[in-house]
């Protein structure tokens, strides 16, 4: 079943071709990013990202098509991400797979992006298979969820406050690094010695598989203008080794508590913080010691794309969850 899944929540227009069935195979993943529009701004823009989506989503689907070699006609199911999101942003990508569904009498279905985050794995050569945990750290989530089929997912922990990402890219805006910082931050903790900085944990000590990453933000940033006003010699290696290692160190304690509680032993790391190479190695290890299987998608696949909308798109459509023209986006999860 070849799907056309279409992707515009945040700041990337996607859109992608994917044969699904027992060994899916992407046939296109094009994805147009307006990280350069934002960077002027240090964070998206709303309004400016949906215009840009408007200016980009029709030529990328048809590029989308055109390197899959399949004609609109080939398509089984248009799959388009409806929420959570940047609401107009969604809204873009949801009235345009609405019409070319409509127009061309193919089956429209609504995708959630954090479910389809998740979906990534299944689009890996060790694609999971239900029960698992999978853990979405992006920059508006940072979730833990026990998936018991393809479309049920029950949240067991997550962030109260800020995400992961959103930590990285504002600890990394004060420290001067271009939006988004997160991979630049990744680059300069290789470079230096974990352990430097003291940092609160992210990870609430209540007994709950939850998160805070609010406190961690603050303090990083309260160390970084101390340092600047009275000009204690710093190195953005080590600082940036340390704040990742807080991160790293709270994420993994908690999903060996997951893995822990729920007895379920698959682990999925999902989500444009998943391309982290500290937080994939340091879980690996955690969750190698802890008896469990960690199942990473590639880095391609880890930030926002269509073919993980695609690969939840057609487990919605199996469950029957399509929708019509009154289909409509939300912001909410
Ligand atoms: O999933 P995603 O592309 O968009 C959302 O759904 O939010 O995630 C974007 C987030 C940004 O906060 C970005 O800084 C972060 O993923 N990110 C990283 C890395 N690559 C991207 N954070 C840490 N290390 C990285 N290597
Ligand atoms: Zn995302």
């Amino acid at each position: 079943m070849k799907i056309l899944a279409i992707e515009s929540s945040c700041d990337e227009t996607a859109a992608s071709v994917v044969e699904m069935g027992e060994s899916p195979r992407i046939l296109s993943n094009i994805v147009a990013s307006q990280t350069e529009i934002h960077r002027l701004y240090g964070g998206v823009v709303p309004e400016i990202a949906s215009r840009a989506h408007i200016e980009a989503v029709s030529g990328i689907t048809y590029e989308a098509l055109t390197a899959a070699n399949t004609p609109l006609s080939e398509i089984d199911a248009v799959a388009v991400t409806a929420n959570p999101g940047l609401i107009g942003a969604l809204l873009v990508g949801v009235n345009f797979a609405k019409s070319l569904a409509y127009a061309n009498g193919i089956p429209l279905v609504p995708v959630n992006h954090v479910r389809a985050h998740t979906a990534a794995a299944y689009l890996t050569e060790d694609a999971p298979k239900p029960p698992f945990l999978s853990l979405v750290v992006s920059g508006g989530h940072t979730s833990i969820y026990h998936v018991t089929d393809y479309t049920t997912f029950r949240e067991i922990g997550a962030t109260r406050d800020d995400a992961a990402g959103e930590s990285f890219d504002k600890v990394g805006r004060v420290m001067g690094l271009c939006y988004p910082g997160g991979a630049e931050m990744d680059r300069l903790a290789g470079l230096g010695t974990a352990g430097a900085v003291k940092l609160p944990s992210p990870a609430l000590s209540d007994g709950s598989l939850d998160f805070s990453f609010s406190g961690l933000k603050t303090a990083a940033i309260n160390h970084l203008h101390t340092c600047e006003q009275r000009g204690t010699p710093f190195s953005r290696e080590d600082f940036a080794a340390s704040f990742t290692e807080t991160v790293v160190t709270a994420i993994a304690s908690k999903m060996v508590a997951a893995v822990e509680e729920t007895g379920v032993s698959t682990v999925v790391l999902a989500g444009g913080v998943a391309a982290n190479s500290h937080l994939r190695r340091g879980l690996s290890e955690a969750l190698a010691k802890a008896g469990a299987r960690l199942i990473m998608p590639p880095l391609s696949l880890c930030g926002d794309n269509a073919a993980m909308v695609a690969a939840q798109g057609y487990y919605e459509f199996l469950a029957g969850n399509t929708a019509g023209t009154e289909l409509n986006a939300s912001a909410a999860d």
